[in-house]
């Protein structure tokens, strides 16, 4: 036998597949028990969504492979938002793009994300910060998501389009509603409709101010593209609308459960409550980075993310057809434990920290990764350095499903 005539051997086919059966009660009831289970057993399952890449090595391998693609359209069709003004801005901007037109989209607005310009956002987001938590009596409870967590990343996303502080909370409800888009539940159609349309009529407002007053801002560098010939109007209000759905929600949730981990990890503090880990994190505040990471991994905000085959391909020895839907698993990959030892425990220090998989992978991987990952680190810091001695005051709120983990309520005691 050949070399080649070995692999064609082995290569398996969608239908040699074994079958998940993704609608069984307890995959609702206990995801991660659920796909446990199945990564013992395999690393890609058939299930009437299409194919689930469920083992971290892989889930990396698909989400980086270029025959697939996130395909935004197919997911505005599917949830029965073709032909309306949020489908089009959705699938019309970077996430919808493949190829030099992905390019062209993405450099637009690539410079506002550089390290550098990261950096510089680090003693802004401490100052928002303060201002946000203002100043609690000592001994005072106090809710961090709504306090902090929700606030935080609208704010910081206005004052990068040049838009004043008083409009985060409405670009963040509206944003919240809009990427509703991806639960392709019906009943959330006109929500997201409704959102669409009032965040296209912002983002139209906010193009006329910058262009008559042109600033240093996110927006203003998108017009200075569109001008120069590199975006057309209807790309133009997409970016800017894909932009700011995608900024908040999402780094609301990831701050939300690194506080949470933080808070109640079992690690006792030297009076024996629970969250010694926090005291940690204040006196080594380089460590809420790696808390950060540690927090994605354990408990991934986007729990799946999605791949569209556009040709027919193989990949590790499975034959995909062009049209076929991968669901890569990030919850499940997170929890691997060919790659992590003890997978489900909360362990900033842990020797096999590896970047995380919940902002995908490829030439799609989330540009506001880096910004996402600094505002938690600096909420983070600015907390555990104004308060180490904080405490949870209760239980947190979490809401853990496939698709999404959060936390939605955190109550503290203010030492
Ligand atoms: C913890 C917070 C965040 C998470 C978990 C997250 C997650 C993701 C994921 C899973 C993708 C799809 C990547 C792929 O298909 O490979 C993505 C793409 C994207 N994200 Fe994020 N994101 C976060 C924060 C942000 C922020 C703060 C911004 C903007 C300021 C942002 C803007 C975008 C954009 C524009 C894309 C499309 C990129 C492209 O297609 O080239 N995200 N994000």
């Amino acid at each position: 036998m050949t070399e080649e005539s070995a692999a064609a051997a082995t290569v398996r086919t969608v239908a040699d597949l074994p079958w998940m059966d993704v609608d069984d009660p307890r995959f609702t009831a206990d995801p991660l028990a659920f796909l446990a289970e199945h990564r013992a057993r395999d690393w890609a399952f058939r299930s009437r969504r299409g194919v689930e890449i469920i083992r971290h090595e892989q889930v990396w391998r698909f989400l980086t492979d270029r025959a697939l693609v996130p395909d935004i359209g197919r997911v505005v069709e599917a949830a029965g938002l073709a032909g309306t003004a949020v489908g089009a801005h959705m699938a019309g901007g970077m996430l919808g793009a493949n190829g030099p037109d992905h390019t062209r989209l993405r450099g637009a607005a690539a410079a506002h994300f550089s390290p550098a310009r990261l950096a510089a956002w680090r003693p802004v987001i401490r100052d928002v910060c303060a201002a946000l938590v203002g100043d609690p009596a000592p001994g005072a409870v106090v809710d961090l998501v709504p306090l902090l967590c929700a606030p935080l990343p609208g704010v910081v996303f206005a004052r990068m389009i040049g838009a004043p502080d008083a409009d985060a909370a409405d670009l963040c409800a509206r944003s919240d509603a809009v990427i509703r888009l991806f639960d392709q539940d019906p009943a959330h159609r006109d929500g997201v409709i409704a959102a669409g349309e009032e965040l296209h009529d912002y983002v139209t407002g906010q193009l006329a101010e910058r262009r008559a007053a042109p600033g240093a801002d996110l927006l203003s560098s998108l017009l200075a593209h569109h001008d120069g010939g590199r975006l057309e109007d209807a790309e133009l209000v997409a970016l800017t609308v894909e932009l700011l759905a995608a900024s908040t929600d999402n780094t609301t949730g990831q701050l939300a459960t690194t506080l949470a981990h933080l808070l109640t990890d079992p690690t006792p503090t030297e009076s024996g409550e629970v969250g010694g880990l926090w005291g940690v994190v204040a006196a080594d505040p380089a460590l809420a980075a790696r808390a950060a990471v540690e927090a994605e991994r354990v408990s991934p905000r986007v729990g799946f993310v999605n791949r569209h085959a556009v040709r027919d391909t193989v990949i590790d020895g499975l034959a995909l057809e062009r049209g076929v839907w991968i669901r890569c698993s990030v919850l499940s990959g997170h929890h691997d434990e060919r790659v992590f030892a003890d997978p489900d425990v909360f362990d900033p220090a842990r020797a096999d920290q590896r970047r995380s998989l919940v902002f995908g992978g490829g030439p799609h991987y989330c540009i506001g990764a880096g910004l996402a990952q600094v505002e938690i680190e600096e909420a983070v810091g600015y907390l555990a350095e104004r308060f180490p001695g904080l405490r949870a005051e209760g239980p947190p709120v979490w809401h853990v499903t496939e698709a999404l983990t959060a936390v939605v309520s955190l109550p503290v005691r203010i030492p």
